[in-house]
């Protein structure tokens, strides 16, 4: 992002993996977390939450090998104030270049009262001591008071300037669940600055929640009035609604940066790659006319825009599609495509391939080619995400055989490459694909729900590439799948066998 001097720092706080992850559906398994950290290190976060070590034991070592394959960004882990939360942060974290601690405690009378059942004095105790506690692990330590802005204001700036004075070196304001409005938020933190002796100590970071959609706006009042660490995700993605959106916050930044005197380090060229890889790896697609990254962010419809825009883009576009690296080039790919043209589009799609990998999906997309006339970038895309996200596990789809109509039961079989041996089983369903979906279940002998189904067209025409998402549970735990095929039932037992493969996986990893 461009900056003049003058101009303040804003420092960019990634909770895409940890806030974002706890979004319903939103779960990722290790290898989409190290595929997201990549983007978020191409991005130049400041700041990657990686996760809450403690929650599980996979949280934990995803925390620690994104810790140990970050090269720039700080990466910190989520934990509460208690020592037990804190040596596991410390744990997953401190392989880390830049590690952090990032602590917390919720400070509002409702929450003190009937979440944590501890009185004010107690809850200042202990943020005091766990700060300190954190600060002798990791020079790097961020104090969350949960609920900040609905918890009193003498009590605010007393746990503020205590824990700075244990040695927080950010303290967080969090707008918990969604309630601020932008004026009373961007107050609180101006409040905070005047009445908290040590707050030039530390940095102020804010963390909002998008219950009313004023998420970004909050945040940027706050940066208006001083903050200067600002909490995001990719999408927005978080708990309930969400959390602010990384691509608002940063685009208003850039694009008002007269107004808001203040720059990220942020390179806006690699937003809209890091949104697709959200959407794909955890299935939770984009509103058609969310700002900055929805298939419509830069589309102009109506002749009058058209008209304008062809005139003068500048008439009805207030930053541009590559500013933000969408893919500009609509030079069309077929099968007389060479492996040049395929590989630079790749590039120009944020994919960075190594060659075994490139030839693998050059073939793939030839193959692609012979069936469909043109081959469009989303069709590139959805052939590059099966490679990167590609869980190696013991079984494969050989073929399948559906029949289906309105007069008899459906029936599928299906022929899957168990460890190497093919095994076959013929099921029944209320459909093609749920016939097929049962089969699995019976060769893997699994018990697996099916949450949610869906089925898209990624491109239009009818030779257009289908793409299925699945979300399936087992027990406490639930998996996404995805598949990509002209053929809507080949789609369809693609997405619900990676689903598996990862349930499978993990359970192995578990019990190992
Ligand atoms: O929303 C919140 O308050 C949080 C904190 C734990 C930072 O996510
Ligand atoms: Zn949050």
């Amino acid at each position: 992002m461009s900056k003049d001097k003058n101009m303040r720092r804003i420092y960019v706080f990634d909770t895409t993996l940890r806030d974002g992850e706890q979004s319903p559906g939103c779960t990722m398994n290790l290898q989409d977390k190290l595929l997201v950290a990549e983007h978020l290190e191409a991005l130049k976060v400041d700041i990657i939450e990686a996760g809450f070590a403690i929650a599980s034991k996979g949280d934990h070592q995803s925390v620690k090998a994104i810790a140990g394959v970050v090269k720039n960004a700080s990466v910190a882990s989520l934990c509460r104030a208690l020592p037990r939360d804190i040596d596991c942060a410390w744990d997953a974290v401190k392989g880390a270049v830049r590690p952090r601690i990032h602590t917390f405690i919720a400070t509002s009378p409702i929450h003190m009262e009937y979440k944590l059942k501890m009185q004010p004095d107690e809850v200042y105790q202990r943020a005091v001591d766990m700060v300190r506690y954190a600060r002798n692990l990791c020079e790097d330590v961020e104090f969350s008071l949960e609920d900040c802005s609905r918890s009193e204001r003498p009590f605010i700036y007393r746990v503020v300037e205590g824990v700075i004075a244990a040695g927080a070196t950010t303290v967080n304001i969090p707008d918990t669940v969604g309630y601020a409005v932008p004026e009373e938020y961007g107050q609180l933190i101006k409040d905070i600055r005047s009445n908290v002796p040590n707050i030039d100590q530390a940095r102020i970071a804010v963390h909002c929640h998008n219950d009313l959609g004023l998420a970004s706006a909050n945040s940027l009042a706050a940066v208006m009035a001083g903050a200067e660490q600002v909490e995001c995700t990719v999408n927005g993605i978080g708990e309930r609604a969400g959390n602010t959106a990384l691509e608002e916050v940063v685009m208003a930044m850039e694009t008002r940066k007269e107004y808001y005197q203040a720059y990220t380090n942020i390179d806006t060229t690699k937003i809209y790659p890091a949104s697709r890889c959200v959407t794909n790896v955890t299935g939770s697609r984009v509103q058609a006319n969310k700002a900055i990254v929805g298939e419509n962010a830069f589309a102009h419809e109506s002749g009058i825009h058209q008209h304008g825009m062809l005139a003068n883009p500048l008439t009805y576009e207030i930053m541009t599609p590559k500013s933000i690296g969408l893919p500009t080039n609509k030079m069309v790919l077929g099968k007389h495509s060479g492996k040049h043209a395929f590989e630079s589009r790749l590039v120009e799609l944020g994919f960075s391939f190594d060659s075994a990998h490139i030839k693998d999906l050059f073939s793939k997309f030839k193959d692609l080619a012979d069936r469909k006339k043109y081959v469009g970038d989303a069709d590139i895309e959805a052939l590059a995400y099966d490679v990167q996200t590609m869980v190696v596990t013991g079984f494969k789809l050989d073929r399948f055989n559906t029949t289906a109509s309105n007069a008899i039961t459906p029936v599928s079989t299906v022929r899957l490459v168990v460890d190497g041996t093919p095994i076959e089983q013929v099921a029944i369903g209320d459909g093609p694909i749920s016939a097929s979906f049962a089969a699995i279940n019976q060769i893997l002998g699994i018990d697996v729900r099916l949450d949610t189904f869906e089925l898209s067209a990624i491109t239009g025409g009818s030779d257009a590439q289908c793409e299925a998402t699945v979300r399936v549970r087992a027990g406490e735990c639930n998996y996404h799948g995805r598949g990509v095929s002209t053929d809507v039932i080949e789609a369809s037992i693609l997405a619900y066998l990676q689903a598996v493969n990862v349930l499978t996986s993990e359970e192995r990893r578990k019990s190992n």
